[in-house]
């Protein structure tokens, strides 16, 4: 049955990852996995979240199965972190929400429920997106398009001719954008241009679909939900994605969750109600562990705030990072402006340099990053900041 099946290479970033492991240079840099990694270079477990398991361990008598739907605790807390606790659409129940394994799994089962509701929907995702939105979104039968997002020439956001492309899309066609820390080259939309695109989206009628999977590292948690709380409040409908891999430090622990805004609160209950059933025909349930930890760490006082400063930290330490690594780029490359990276957000950029260069970092100064120039602005450390600016330089020079 399988002898037809042909071997498939592994994803560009396993292969990075392989290569920097097996690289014995003690200089070596990783700056292709997309993990945070503090200043120690490791991704810690975070204090609350480790406090909110031993409390979990020490309470919890059954592994019994939950649910579809999975932690309802943990769906009600997302809900008030993504949207604010006094949302007007919470009041006008229209959000309901699904655990699900990670972000990934909200992506696809969003993905599962646009299929049941318009076999034929096309997403369009941004140019670039992060590469995982083909497979996760694709691979459940939708056709994805692009549209125009990143200028390479300013490291910024080609709005004009982003909204270009939305306006000519045809009503209903789905637009998928990351809500805040674009993932792969941290240009983020401004307040204003969120307003002009739902002001496009509600008279295009299209359909938007928000994937936020890091909230918290760029402007802070309020600031980095602006889109989920403007869509929801102006919009009929949403579907938004969110991780708490990142935020909540819980990665291999797969806990995330979709959240849907129908346009009345019966379609919100039968939206929930097929999500329900696509899940059981996907994971049955999700994994409770990890969601069981983030409704401990929400549902005490003390814990949030534990946790609200490591988010603070983790993102404090992004900002720094891009500061320092920006005044060493000046001094080692003046010849070339790389502004940009003081002005995207969250853990990456775009270095904006060409594959041959990345090559060379690779080879000849044992800095790994993937071949599209992007950066873990957090796999930096105080003490490679200026061996990598000079070997930036150095690939540029010559
Ligand atoms: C843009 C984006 N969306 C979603 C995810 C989902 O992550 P996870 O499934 O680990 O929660 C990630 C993780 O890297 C991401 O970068």
């Amino acid at each position: 049955m399988f002898e037809r099946l042909e071997q498939v290479t592994p994803d560009a970033i396993l292969g990075l990852m392989a290569a920097y492991r097996a690289d014995p240079d003690p200089r070596k840099v990783d700056l292709g996995v997309g993990v945070y990694r503090d200043a120690r270079g490791e991704t810690p477990v975070l204090a609350a979240a480790a406090r909110a398991e031993a409390a979990l361990l020490a309470a919890q008598t059954t592994k019994t199965y939950v649910s579809s739907v999975g932690n309802v605790g943990f769906n009600e807390q997302m809900t008030q972190l993504t949207f604010g606790a006094a949302h007007p659409a919470l009041k006008a129940n229209r959000i309901r929400t699904v655990q699900t394994p990670g972000g990934c799994g909200a992506l696809r089962l969003a993905a599962e429920l646009l299929r049941l509701a318009a076999p034929g929907t096309k997403v369009h995702v941004s140019t670039p997106t992060w590469a995982n939105h083909e497979p996760l979104l694709g691979n459940s039968g939708l056709a994805l398009e692009r549209y125009p997002y990143f200028d390479a020439s300013t490291g910024g956001v080609e709005f004009p001719l982003m909204m270009a492309s939305l306006e000519r899309l045809p009503p209903r066609a789905v637009v998928l954008l990351h809500a805040s820390c674009h993932n792969p080259t941290g240009a983020d939309l401004s307040e204003d241009e969120w307003h002009a695109v739902l002001e496009l989206i509600r008279r295009r009628d299209l359909v938007p679909f928000l994937d936020m999977a890091y909230q918290g590292l760029g402007g802070g948690l309020e600031a980095d939900a602006f889109a989920p709380r403007l869509f929801a409040a102006e919009l009929p409908e949403l579907l938004c994605a969110v991780s708490c891999s990142k935020n909540f430090g819980l990665y291999r622990e797969r806990t995330g969750a979709l959240h849907v805004l129908g346009s009345s609160p019966g379609s919100a209950d039968a939206m929930l109600s097929q999500l329900a059933r696509l899940a059981r025909g996907m994971w049955s349930m999700p994994p409770d562990h990890g969601a069981e930890i983030v409704r401990r760490i929400l549902t005490d006082a003390e814990l949030t705030a534990s946790w609200q400063g490591e988010v603070r930290t983790m993102r404090e330490r992004v900002v720094a990072l891009r500061q320092k690594l920006l005044q060493q780029l000046r001094e080692y490359c003046p010849q070339r402006d790389f502004g940009f990276i003081t002005r995207q957000r969250g853990m990456f950029s775009f270095l904006g340099i060409g594959t041959p260069e990345i090559r060379r970092l690779r080879s000849e100064h044992h800095i790994y990053l993937t071949d599209d120039s992007r950066i873990n602005v957090a796999g930096l450390r105080e003490e490679n900041l200026a061996y990598v600016a000079r070997a930036v330089a150095q690939v540029l020079k010559s």
